[in-house]
């Protein structure tokens, strides 16, 4: 899919503010600085349309991007982070928890994981939450620039076979992601692409 436009439209913390336009919608989450932002405007092709920063807790509210004119990108916090006190802690989980539920136009969720790290227990509850709640979703392996080719794939089939071994039949559909050399980009975008195909196709009036 080619990209030929990017706008940044709101951010909220309230599912029932979010846009009402009934298009397609994909949501990246995961645990802070695992490069959720970065891999946006990366998808994008475009350096500051999401904040990023070194320092984990940098997206606070949902942030809402419209692609080509007919769908939508959001930008989640992360979760798990430690340094935010546990009552904001609380909001946060809250507002996400209340997003997952209600947004109706979230057709998939991609859960972005640091592909140098083992399989962390709150990435593991939270797919486990998103399954018993039927909200489909991807696997997104982050700074794959971090690691020789050997050993991105030792730690995408150890992770995805600990996935089998524990409560899931299959492991789930992956992507093997660098926002800093941009690997992984078309394989993301096609995979959205087809999807939205299929969105329009059963949503045509
Ligand atoms: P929060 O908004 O705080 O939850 O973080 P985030 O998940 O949005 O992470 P963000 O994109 O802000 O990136 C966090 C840090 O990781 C930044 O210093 C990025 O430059 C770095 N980073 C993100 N993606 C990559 C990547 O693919 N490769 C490398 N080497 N660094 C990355
Ligand atoms: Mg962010």
């Amino acid at each position: 899919m080619k990209i030929k436009s990017a706008n940044f439209v709101m951010s909220n913390s309230d599912v029932s503010k979010c846009p009402s336009e009934p298009l397609p919608e994909y949501a990246f989450i995961g645990r802070s600085n695992v490069g959720k932002s970065s891999l946006i405007n990366m998808l994008m092709d475009r350096k500051h349309l999401a904040k990023t920063s070194g320092r984990p807790g940098k997206t606070q509210l949902i942030n809402h991007f419209k692609v080509n004119d007919n769908w939508f990108l959001v930008d989640l916090p992360g979760y798990g982070y430690a340094r935010v006190s546990k009552k904001d802690k609380n909001i946060f989980q809250k507002y996400i928890t209340n997003y997952f539920e209600q947004r109706r136009q979230l057709v998939c969720s991609f859960v972005l994981v640091d592909i140098r790290h083992e399989p962390q227990k709150v990435d593991m509850e939270f797919m486990e939450w998103l399954g018993e709640n039927g909200i489909p979703f991807c696997i997104i392996f982050t700074k794959a620039d971090k690691l020789k080719p050997k050993a991105i794939q030792n730690q995408v089939e150890s992770y995805l076979q600990k996935m089998v071994n524990g409560i899931w039949e299959e492991a789930p559909q992956h992507f093997i992601t660098s926002s800093s050399n941009s690997s992984g980009r078309d394989e993301v975008l096609n995979f959205i692409e087809e999807i939205n195909l299929q969105f329009f196709k059963e949503n045509a009036v």
